[in-house]
């Protein structure tokens, strides 16, 4: 009799919700579904089937009060009109292939090249464009939900049967975890991450240039003129990608003697994250000084690309109803190093049957005060 009381006190003060709701139609017809997780401090995320985009991700700031941290599209079908790749699980590849080719024993592989020569994203329908299966909703002391995604052999030009899942989670100490797993039936190549654009002030609130960024990471890898790294890995010290130390992202981004800078239009780079990948790491840390926000994301991927939203042209509307306009938000994306097959000493992206692929991704939310 005690045991029992004291089960079900502990239960509700730990309980974490999840809720699975209709969430409209794409332009076919086809009815989409979402699941929102909630926590009893205030953060709550949405996730939706089509993609497994994360929709809605809201956190409290330091008055208490909550805003929603992630840039996305009011309805469905506009994640398929106008794609920003907006809270997006993308796959196969995340990040660019040169030329689209690779080549796995000594075949060659051709992929669609949808970004000027090279491949981007997972191609021209990738699993940001597909509808996943929402295979369970958990509440209790952790809430979550998993979909699972099938991608045939040949998908997009790539080889092997892939099984993929993303579990996403949320817990009591305001952390969001999500974790992208898959299986193959031929060696292959891979790399899935979630494409998240982070406002912390909330969406269509300003831009982030303000916001102070940390990245644990003491080299880049430099790009060519088509987003392609050179190969080498660069020191950040005496450059503007040097976050080591907090900085405001605005700080050095108009410098117009950084080469690299006047590529990525901006910081579209990946970093080496410090500390082995496979074991989850601090990698990246954000905070708006004005909300008080901060977030930490945590991650076993051995590099993050850190993508400050410079295609943001002031051509789509988010789901406020606010025009989203360069530097509105700005990625993260925990994955493998862009053109990773074409680079035998970056980390591997291979992954052959019998293997399990893991990226790990934790978003822990916090606040301060001034
Ligand atoms: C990534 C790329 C960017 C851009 C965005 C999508 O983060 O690195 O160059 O393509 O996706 O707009």
């Amino acid at each position: 009799m005690v045991l029992s009381v004291f089960a079900l006190a502990s239960a509700s003060a730990g309980a974490v919700e999840a809720k699975k709701v209709d969430f409209g139609k794409l332009a076919d017809g086809t009815p989409i579904e979402a699941v929102e997780l909630s926590n009893a401090h205030g953060v709550s995320a949405r996730i939706m089937n089509l993609g497994a985009i994360l929709q809605s991700l809201k956190v409290p700031g330091s008055d208490g009060k909550a805003a929603d941290v992630v840039l996305g599209y009011a309805t469905p079908a506009e994640y398929l009109a106008k794609p920003q790749y907006f809270g997006a699980s993308v796959g196969r590849y995340a990040n660019r292939i040169r030329n689209g080719q690779f080549t796995i024993d000594g075949k060659q592989y051709q992929l669609a090249r949808n970004d000027g020569p090279n491949a981007l994203h997972g191609g021209k329908r990738g699993f940001d464009k597909a509808v996943w299966k929402i295979e369970s909703v958990k509440s209790g002391e952790v809430a979550s939900v998993t979909l699972s995604h099938v991608s045939p052999d040949g998908d997009e030009g790539y080889p092997g049967k892939l099984s993929v899942t993303a579990i996403y989670s949320l817990n009591d100490n305001n952390e969001l975890r999500l974790e992208y797993r898959a299986t193959t039936d031929k060696p292959t190549v891979l790399n899935i991450t979630n494409h998240s654009y982070f406002n912390l002030a909330g969406e269509g609130n300003d831009d982030i240039m303000s916001q102070k960024l940390t990245i644990m990471a003491d080299t880049y890898t430099p790009v060519d003129k088509t987003l392609i790294p050179t190969g080498e890995r660069r020191n950040v010290a005496g450059t503007p990608f040097d976050f080591r130390q907090p900085v405001a992202i605005g700080e050095r981004i108009r410098d117009g003697k950084d080469e690299q800078m006047q590529i990525g239009r901006g910081y579209d780079h990946n970093y080496v994250l410090r500390g082995p990948a496979g074991s989850v790491r601090p990698a990246v840390r954000l905070e708006d000084p004005h909300s008080g926000r901060v977030m930490e994301l945590l991650t076993a991927a051995p590099g993050v690309q850190f993508y400050s939203g410079n295609f943001l042209d002031a051509t789509v509307t988010g789901k406020s109803g606010h025009i989203y306009r360069q530097g509105d938000g700005l990625c993260l994306e925990p994955q493998v190093f862009p053109d990773s097959p074409n680079h035998p000493d970056f980390p591997s992206a291979r992954l052959n049957p019998g293997q399990t692929y893991s990226n790990i991704i934790v978003y822990r939310f916090s606040t301060v005060r001034h």
